[in-house]
């Protein structure tokens, strides 16, 4: 028990699937890229991180539990950064200045599986710490400026639907790099068709770090200097018009060839990194072959620092596309599928025959075990604060109180 008082407040974060990746950094001190990227905020509904931050002056240290576990955050360069980022933006940050915090956040889906857990988790920490010290923005955009030096892609959770960000300059304008920051291009609600199935290939924590991997990109690869002259930009206006649009043909294959890129970037790195794996590689055959079928762009693939699928699709085409994945990757486990009502219409859709005979020609027998998991989910808004009641810390001693 304290006598002094604890402070706390408690914040939900959307996780994000770039189309156009964030691979490479400018300036690894101020974490700012080497170009553009865009993506989709998903749905809290499905996946998300909810963090509880507390202040006290009887706290004796800044601590940090993470899935309910504490880490040690002493040497956290990103951790401090947005501790300090945010106290500097407080209303009143006399009040804040000398007080430690307590962090507690648990992620709704599995850690550093390249399913953007620390996207989610940096921008549940930074909006929480700012509901927290009612931190006032200079201008919009600064606070995904601080999410972005927890983790890059952080800063494009701070916002709903479909966000850029802008790589800055090192000059910034008041400060170094202080425009790199993360700005949304359309709302949630502007294209409500677009839905995302993921698809967990290995929910075993990723071999090479994106922070590792990028920076011996950075070095050795050549194919990163031509993506990030002659590439990027011609994409990022072209899928920002085609998403402003609603024209899935063009934003599908944007998001493909995007994905392609990235990953042909790091078989270009030396020595090469191998995100994607045989399974990865069977999924974007079929939704080739699913295409080509349809005649149209129906779904579009993309993989982040992981073997994970994510599917980008239309609302009318969603029930097929989880089908034919269900075929393919059958269930071997309860709640395969996250959602029960979209799962119960996914397994009594029944696939056209010529699409399977089409499908078949990847070479894929169906198997389960493969795939461990799928989400369902659509876009969604930014950072929500949250109840009290809803708080992962002990509000009369700031101890974890989340258990997974
Ligand atoms: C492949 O944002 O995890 O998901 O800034 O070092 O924390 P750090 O990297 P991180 O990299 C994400 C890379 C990516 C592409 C993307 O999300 O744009």
């Amino acid at each position: 028990m304290t006598s002094s008082p604890i402070y706390i407040a408690t914040v939900s974060a959307p996780t994000n699937i770039a189309c156009i990746k964030y691979w490479g950094k400018a300036d690894a001190h101020y974490n700012t890229p080497t170009n553009d990227s865009v993506s989709v905020t998903l749905d809290q509904a499905d996946l998300k991180a909810v963090t509880t931050v507390a202040a006290s002056a009887s706290f004796t240290n800044d601590r940090l539990w993470l899935n309910g576990v504490e880490e040690d955050v002493s040497q956290n360069k990103r951790f401090r950064a947005c501790i300090d980022g945010v106290k500097a933006l407080a209303k009143e940050p006399e009040r804040w200045k000398d007080l430690f915090v307590h962090v507690s956040s648990y992620n709704t889906f599995p850690t550093a599986a390249g399913l953007a857990s620390s996207a989610a988790g940096y921008a549940a920490l930074v909006a929480a710490l700012a509901e927290l010290m009612d931190a006032q923005e200079e201008y919009v955009g600064q606070l995904s400026t601080i999410a972005r030096q927890g983790s890059g892609s952080a800063c494009r959770s701070l916002y709903g639907g479909f966000v850029a960000w802008k790589q800055g300059t090192a000059a910034g304008n008041k400060s170094p790099w202080d425009n790199s920051m993360a700005v949304q291009i359309a709302t949630e609600q502007h294209w409500p068709e677009i839905r995302a199935l993921i698809l967990v290939v290995s929910d075993a924590k990723k071999d090479t770090s994106s922070t590792a991997g990028m920076s011996t990109s950075v070095a050795t690869s050549t194919l990163l200097q031509h993506r990030i002259k002659s590439v990027v930009p011609e994409r990022m206006e072209a899928i920002e018009k085609a998403f402003l649009a609603k024209d899935f043909e063009a934003f599908g294959q944007l998001t493909m060839k995007d994905s392609n890129s990235f990953h042909a970037v790091c078989m270009d790195t030396y020595p090469p990194i191998f995100y994607m794996n045989d399974i990865s590689r069977m999924v974007v055959r079929i939704v080739h072959a699913y295409n080509a079928w349809a005649g149209d762009i129906r779904a579009a693939y993309t993989f982040d620092a992981g073997p994970n699928a994510v599917l980008y699709t239309l609302e009318q085409y969603a029930v097929e596309i989880g089908a034919l994945m269900l075929h393919y990757f059958p269930a071997d486990s309860e709640n395969y599928i996250n959602r029960s009502d979209y799962a119960n219409e996914v397994a009594a859709f029944e696939l056209d025959s010529a699409l399977l005979a089409a499908t078949d020609k990847t070479g894929r027998s169906p198997t389960a075990g493969d795939v461990k998991r799928m989400y369902y989910t659509q876009s969604g808004p930014g950072p929500q604060v949250l109840d009290m009641d809803q708080a992962n810390l002990d509000p009369t001693t700031g101890l974890n109180t989340y258990a997974p």
